[in-house]
């Protein structure tokens, strides 16, 4: 695919019906949030979400915040409790981001929350944001508008520096008043933890970001299975998922799309652990542009887990 020439519109009606269009072809368009500008995409489309990844550069998949309209639409993506609904209900909208288990079914790409059972809500403040949540009427995906390595934009001529050709539009809603990204709590029973200092301050423990809950870690997905990376057969007890030419059990990419195995990464993960096989074995992965993510993953997947 070649580079789209990025265009800039200023916030307005027009601005906001050209990208709503966008997200909803599958393209990631930047925004502004009150805290930074974020780079939204349809967080129910694996492929629009793997097209953040390649505009960024990310050499790894993180976790992204999922953005809503209200606490109403949260709900529908993930489980509150009392503790987590009156920091909802306190804060939003604004920049605090609280992470709740995941719904089962909530229609979000498992690309989004990079496999973990919990997932990042904020419903933000600015307007811009708030006017493309209800132009799209889906949960948008973004993190900072900003090419891996670089400073999180506050104003829309920072996202054209670092992703000028990158990405297809940016909205310019001027600077934005906050300046840094939101406070990110998780309320996932038990005490409130402290993920991310941010504009709002919460009385809570800071965590450490080590092993949450049994079997669910703080920011890592990894299957519960050994895996082995750059098979090109599966031995007896595995489960292989390929990609290109080595065919497998199920496949990342038929044809060797590199954005379209990043979109079912996690998905295949999945699979494979709930598979029969006692072990996984994945196909090799080339190391270039999201390929290299890809490997970043797969490689920590591989790691001793403490
Ligand atoms: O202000 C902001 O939060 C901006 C604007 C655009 O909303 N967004 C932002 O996103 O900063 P990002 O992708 O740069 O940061 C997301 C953070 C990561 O540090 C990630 O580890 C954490 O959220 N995160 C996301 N889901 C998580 C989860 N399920 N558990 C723990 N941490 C999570
Ligand atoms: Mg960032």
């Amino acid at each position: 695919m070649s580079p789209p020439d990025t265009e800039v519109l200023p916030f307005d009606d027009a601005g906001i019906a050209r990208a709503a269009a966008l997200v909803l072809a599958g393209q990631p368009v930047a925004v502004p949030t009150e805290t930074v500008y974020g780079l939204a995409a349809d967080a129910t489309n694996a492929a629009a979400v793997a097209r953040i990844y390649e505009a960024k550069g990310r050499p790894s998949f993180n976790p992204l915040i999922v953005h809503v309209a209200n606490l109403a639409a949260a709900e529908q993506l993930g489980l509150f409790d009392d503790t987590a609904r009156a920091l909802a209900e306190a804060h939003w909208p604004g920049p605090l981001t609280i992470v709740v288990p995941a719904r089962p079914d909530n229609g979000i790409a498992l690309l989004v929350t990079a496999g973990l059972a919990t997932i990042a809500i904020r419903v933000p403040a600015h307007p811009a944001m708030q006017a493309l949540l209800g132009a799209t009427n889906c949960p948008l995906a973004a993190p900072s508008a900003n090419a891996s390595g670089r400073i999180s934009p506050t104003r829309a001529a920072h996202v054209l520096a670092s992703l000028d050709g990158r990405i297809a539009l940016i909205i310019d809603g001027g600077p934005t008043t906050q300046g840094i990204e939101s406070t990110i709590v998780a309320a996932t029973g038990g005490p409130v933890r402290l993920l991310r200092r941010g504009p709002i301050q919460i009385d809570a423990k800071l965590s450490s970001g080590g092993i949450e809950a049994p079997g669910m870690m703080a920011s890592h997905y990894a299957p519960q299975k050994p895996l082995r990376l750059d098979a090109t057969a599966a031995q007896d007890d595995e489960y292989l998922i390929g990609f290109g030419g080595v065919a497998g059990d199920s496949s990342l990419s038929e044809t060797g799309d590199l954005t379209e195995a990043a979109a079912r990464l996690f998905d295949l993960l999945h699979q494979a652990d709930a598979s029969p096989k006692s072990r996984i074995a994945i196909a090799p992965i080339p190391n270039d542009g999201i390929g290299a993510a890809i490997r970043d993953r797969l490689s920590r997947a591989t790691a001793p887990r403490g």
